[in-house]
């Protein structure tokens, strides 16, 4: 029942040293020099960083979506995010007008339970804020344990919500706690330009992008923050993709609005040039908001840098290329929408950010666990190395290299994104609360291992103390 990491470097969000780690049972008991029990069992970390594990915000496991399923589910994506440093993943979801909100938990408590192997937490999604809907909320946050609630601004006739909704929903979170997540994209225009497309006959993956240009997305992003500047609440925005979204959510918070930010690995590492590849490879690359022009990428690195986006999320919302994307051929907009990331979302931030001197070590942690730990009423239980905290833990080698790929891949898709990409650093060891999920890169764990976790409600003090992380 005892374990301690001995001969580690500790990294948290504001904080780098050497110590020993004991845990007792679930939980972190101690940390200190020389700790020694003779009844622990010693777990070598030389020359291994102790990171808190990641904490993904953002996926999709076993969801219907765009006339199919995503291919991963609570197990083999959570096998994979472990594998990849991860320890906790929040999936959205998805609600049907006309049904509860308690029904639609209980179908993914159903596809959940006794699956992951790693911790797992739920957003849920508002499609309509009829009075049913208003008056379930409260409940869903003190009972349910599910704080965060997801508004998508795109996807006309199949998961867009209208302002009202939107507004409906952010006042209501004002009054209990909760936080608002926005997919924004401006779904009324992009559905003309996209009809306008397919009547010209321009049925190529590129026309994804194309019908939805970054314009949309920064709109979405600033009509979002004015109407929770209006109700007085508070945003976060998934996947944040590009400069007009970025000033959006800059200008909110420096009128002190309460407007938080995430964006993704492809988008800090891919551009839309990659929706060009022939032979229908460019569906490989088709999510929403799409990728975009490579100027981008530094724009979203400088804005994770100085905090104006909070965190890291993977949007993991895996299809196959044989049987799923190809769906698509020949109109792209049949292609499913989603790419797989919840594998190497810790590797890419660490490897291109850290290594190559973007943002700092605990700026790192700070975005791929802490923030979204303190976000989603996680923290201090996770997202921290501390006494008391849930022994959820990385150990990770900063110098070993791999080459990402389909071949080696945890996740069930067919493809990764990412193939070829060389990356530096390792997730060797994972721990969640105190018990091996993975052991020297070999997974350990048995489905199920993995418990829900009920949140806290939103807290805003602590949402926005990432000021006190040290820059670079
Ligand atoms: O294309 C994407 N991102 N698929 C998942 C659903 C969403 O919009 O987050
Ligand atoms: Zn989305
Ligand atoms: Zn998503």
């Amino acid at each position: 029942m005892k374990k301690i990491i001995k001969n580690g470097t500790i990294v948290t969000a504001t904080d780098t040293y050497q110590a020993d780690v004991l845990i007792e049972g679930e939980k972190i008991k101690a940390i200190g020099q020389d700790l020694s029990d003779v009844y622990a069992e010693v777990v070598d970390a030389t020359g291994q960083y102790v990171f808190p594990g990641g904490i993904d915000p953002h996926t999709h496991m076993e969801m219907p979506f765009g006339g199919t399923v995503t291919i991963d589910d609570f197990e083999s994506g959570t096998i994979a995010a472990a594998h990849g440093g991860t320890t906790t993943i929040i999936d959205f979801c998805l609600t049907e007008k006309g049904k509860s909100l308690k029904s639609a938990l209980e179908k993914w408590h159903a596809k959940s339970e006794g699956r992951a192997v790693i911790d797992y937490g739920f957003h849920l999604q508002v499609v309509e804020a009829n009075d049913k809907v208003l008056e379930e909320i409260p409940t869903i946050i003190t009972e349910e344990g599910v704080t965060s609630f997801k508004v998508f601004m795109a996807y006309k006739n199949v998961l867009q919500a209208d302002d009202e909704t939107l507004f409906k929903t952010l006042s209501v979170a004002r009054d209990h706690g909760g936080l608002v997540m926005v997919h924004a994209e401006n779904g009324d225009v992009i559905e003309y330009l996209t009809q306008e497309a397919l009547k010209a006959g321009n049925t190529e993956p590129i026309h994804h992008a194309l019908t939805r240009p970054p314009e949309l997305e920064g709109e979405a992003t600033g009509r979002a923050a004015k109407l929770t500047a209006l109700a007085n609440s508070q945003l976060y925005v998934v996947h944040v993709t590009c400069k007009e979204a970025v000033e959006q959510i800059a200008e909110a918070r420096s009128k002190g609005f309460s407007v938080f930010g995430e964006t993704c690995p492809q988008y800090l590492v891919l551009d839309q040039t990659y929706m060009e590849k022939p032979d229908f490879e460019g569906a490989k690359y088709v999510w929403s908001p799409p990728l975009r022009d490579k100027s981008n990428q530094e724009v979203l690195w400088n804005a994770l840098k100085s905090g104006e986006l909070q965190t890291i999320g993977s949007d993991h919302c895996s299809f196959n290329f044989d049987g799923q994307k190809d769906l698509g051929k020949g109109d792209f907009t049949k292609i499913p929408n989603g790419g797989p990331f919840v594998e190497d979302r810790f590797s890419v931030l660490f490897s291109e950010g850290v290594k190559k001197g973007r943002i700092s070590m605990n700026q790192f942690v700070n975005i791929v666990s802490t923030q979204a730990a303190k976000l989603f009423g996680l923290f201090p239980q996770k997202g921290t190395i501390a006494p008391g905290s849930d022994a959820d833990i990385v150990l990770f080698d900063p110098n070993q290299e791999r080459t990402i790929s389909a071949e080696t891949h945890h996740m069930a898709v067919d493809y990764n994104a990412l193939e070829g990409m060389k990356v530096t650093g390792q997730p060797v060891t994972v721990l969640s609360r105190g018990q091996f999920v993975i052991k020297d890169k070999e997974l350990v764990a048995k489905p199920g291992s993995g418990k829900f976790l009920k949140r806290a409600r939103f807290d805003s003090a602590l949402a926005e103390e990432q000021d006190k992380v040290e820059s670079v």
